[in-house]
């Protein structure tokens, strides 16, 4: 299973988003946060924003949408190009024909659930999906503390996962440091969002580097 390192721009520059992007050479993805104000309390940037990145980056862009309209909304991501287009499950209203709209707009899907979120409706479904992105934060904000609870379904989420013979990326996302990172990869989380911890480090490159460092070490494969 490979490790992929995700860094979220969130907490970064916005107004050189590019060239902070040019700053995490060695992130395999970029995370975009999309905002809408109405599924969690904070605007960030949407369609404009993410297609005038993608034409300045080379770093695959995963599109995690905070946002109340998925099913209207998450196809025209892909479409724009993003690696991995992520939409909530409390928000879409169809969650399985928009991942396989998103799968032929040639996008991998991702469905993400809130910490409170239940896993299990979503397991028999897992074929669908690309990816599961599993919440260690309330969604709507960077730099808060990472909620451990979340991790028990992240272990379900792999042992369901590995008990069908499929691969499913699973992402968390919030509060991933250096102090939390090795319990996430050892619960089977393969896919690390960190934004404060790479844009707040003085060299965010070289904790691209750490961080994958520690998430290989303790992967259990
Ligand atoms: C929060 C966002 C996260 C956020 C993570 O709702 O989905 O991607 O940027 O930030 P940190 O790593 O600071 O918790
Ligand atoms: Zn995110």
């Amino acid at each position: 299973m490979e490790i992929l390192i995700a860094p979220s721009v969130l907490n970064a520059d916005l107004s050189r988003l590019s060239e902070e992007v040019a700053r995490i050479s060695a992130a395999d993805l970029v995370h975009l946060d999309v905002m809408d104000n109405h599924f969690v309390p904070n605007l960030t940037f949407g369609l404009p924003v993410v297609k005038a990145l993608l034409r300045h980056s080379r770093t695959p862009a995963d599109v995690h949408l905070m946002i109340e309209d998925p099913d209207t909304w998450a196809p025209q991501f892909a479409e724009a190009g993003a690696a991995t287009v992520t939409f909530h499950a409390e928000a879409a209203t169809a969650p399985i024909r928009l991942a396989r709209t998103l799968r032929e707009a040639g996008a991998r899907a991702g469905i993400a659930l809130n910490p409170t979120t239940d896993v299990e409706p979503y397991l028999e479904f897992l074929p669908e999906f690309d990816q599961v992105l599993v919440m260690t934060v309330e969604p709507g904000f960077g730099g808060q503390p990472f909620l451990a609870g979340a991790l028990p379904k992240v272990r379900r989420i792999r042992a369901a996962s590995t008990a069908a013979g499929l691969d499913t990326w699973i992402q968390v996302d919030g509060g991933i440091s250096r102090d939390t990172i090795a319990q996430a990869a050892e619960a089977g989380a393969n896919v690390f969002v960190a934004g404060s911890a790479v844009y707040r480090a003085q060299d965010p490159d070289a904790e691209v580097r750490a961080l994958r460092g520690l998430a290989e070490k303790a992967f259990v494969r």
